[in-house]
């Protein structure tokens, strides 16, 4: 699915190869369902008092999350879809994440746990059916079973949201994975040369891709450098131990008076012990990995690092170039890789680690041009607001993207460790407030071609 901003409006299918329902209805009930077993392990693993507790003011009790993915796939999947009465209409507002933010969300009546699990499980079966009954046509909705591919991808989403919870919850370890496969120290080039010209952006092609990655259209990305690896922890070391965040220089005015205001000296998690770094990951306090991404910055400390690297943040029009761009065919792809689904043999996604792999890592999902690690990892930030393409339409609500466009957010890309592969495309966009670094955020540098 080589991918030429043609036909900018249709919905489109060619992601999935046969137009069966069944393929549908298939992958429908296969995302669900390991959407589910995430969110069931996140919520066992810790005992009651911890799936209310309010572990940081940032983020909901545990519990609120289950019963908002149960609520969220009642309202769309169970009323829209299925046409059906509503079964807990009173709870919707406590649920909405909309009149209510985070930090409220503990002194709300919601759900004890074995009720909201009971309701998610109760919302889940009455879904399946609705599922077997569906038609995969004649509506936007349920074309290629984009409604149920969007609630997987919500639940996914919380997911990810519930395991940056566990990251700032104190306390013993709670979950545990295998680590990444030790990598050989990266030799390779620092930075690769994308080449100038237009190249296809967003997707009409991608039948699960959200609102704001549609429609495919043309941009004109003048010839850049990017970095071949996300910024490691040594190299980001090298910007503390160089007083990088003493000297105003490197960062924007907002940027400087945040660290400021908030004595930042380090990525979150970090504390200096004598002469080395130690973090603070899912209840483990270990030296920091020197060859690892850097993890938890946000976006005033990315960009200035990459100015006291004499670089730039890239745009996003850049990493998704970078990410997308065939100079074979001159067509964008679904991944870097090609357009396969992710196997474990391309990225580092879906909690199967609880951290990011090496820089270097994943040889077999390198772009055409030679990036490496563009998905999966770490989010990385890019120089970007978060902004409508040329021809968007919100669908099917607002709220999803629409209210979040402008100034004050801006876009991450290419997905983290955290993040399933359902919720992870090379098109898919991620946003936040530049402050934000509890989120599972690096990045990687650039610099124009012309720039020496
Ligand atoms: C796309 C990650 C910014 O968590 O706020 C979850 C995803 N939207 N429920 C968020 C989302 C509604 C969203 N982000
Ligand atoms: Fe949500």
């Amino acid at each position: 699915m080589t991918e030429s901003a043609v036909d900018p409006q249709s919905a489109g299918t060619a992601g999935f190869a046969p137009e069966d329902p069944e393929v549908f209805r298939r992958r429908a009930l296969t995302t669900l369902t390991a959407a589910r077993d995430r969110t069931t392990l996140l919520t066992t693993c810790v005992d009651e008092p911890d799936l209310t507790a309010q572990h940081s003011p940032l983020m909901s009790p545990l519990v609120w999350d289950l019963a908002h993915i149960g609520n969220q796939e009642e309202q769309w999947l169970w009323r829209t879809v299925g046409g059906q009465e509503a079964i807990r209409p009173e709870i919707d507002s406590i649920y909405d994440a909309f009149e209510h933010p985070r930090a409220e969300r503990p002194k709300l009546p919601l759900l004890p746990p074995e009720e909201a699990r009971a309701y998610a499980a109760d919302i889940r079966a009455r879904v399946l059916d609705v599922l077997e009954r569906t038609a995969f046509d004649g509506s936007r909705l349920t074309e290629a079973g984009f409604a149920f591919g969007m609630i997987a991808q919500h639940e996914q989403q919380h997911d990810e949201t519930m395991l940056i919870t566990h990251q700032l919850r104190r306390g013993p370890r709670a979950l545990t994975a295998p680590d990444p496969e030790p990598a050989p120290l990266f030799t390779g080039p620092a930075e690769v040369l994308v080449p100038g010209g237009p190249f296809t952006m967003g997707t009409s092609a991608e039948p699960w891709a959200l609102d704001n990655e549609r429609p495919a259209h043309t941009r004109d990305v003048p010839a850049f450098h990017i970095d071949t690896t996300p910024v490691t922890n040594a190299a980001y070391q090298a910007f503390i131990d160089d007083g990088g965040y003493a000297d105003e220089r490197w960062w924007t005015p907002e940027g400087w008076a945040h660290i400021r205001a908030h004595g930042i000296t380090a990525p979150l998690f970090w504390r200096r012990d004598g002469r080395q770094w130690l973090r603070r990951r899912f209840g483990v306090t270990e030296v920091v990995p020197p060859d690892e991404p850097v993890l938890h910055v946000c976006w005033y400390e990315a960009d200035a690092y990459a100015r006291w690297a004499g670089r730039r943040l890239p745009t996003e029009a850049e990493w998704e170039k970078a990410a997308r761009f065939d100079p074979a065919t001159g067509g964008s792809m679904r991944y870097p890789w090609g357009d396969d689904d992710p196997r474990p043999e391309h990225a580092n996604l879906g909690q199967r680690h609880l951290r990011p792999a090496p820089a270097g890592s994943y040889p077999a999902g390198e772009s055409p041009l030679g990036v490496r690690q563009l998905i999966g990892d770490v989010w990385e930030w890019t120089a970007s607001d978060f902004t409508p393409y040329p021809g968007f339409r919100a669908f099917p609500y607002k709220e999803y993207s629409e209210v979040f466009f402008g100034p004050e957010y801006k876009v991450l890309r290419g997905g983290s460790f955290a993040v399933d592969p359902v919720a992870c495309r090379g098109t898919f966009r991620n946003w936040d407030y530049p402050i934000r670094r509890q989120i599972f955020s690096g990045f990687r540098t650039a610099r124009s071609a012309e720039d020496v």
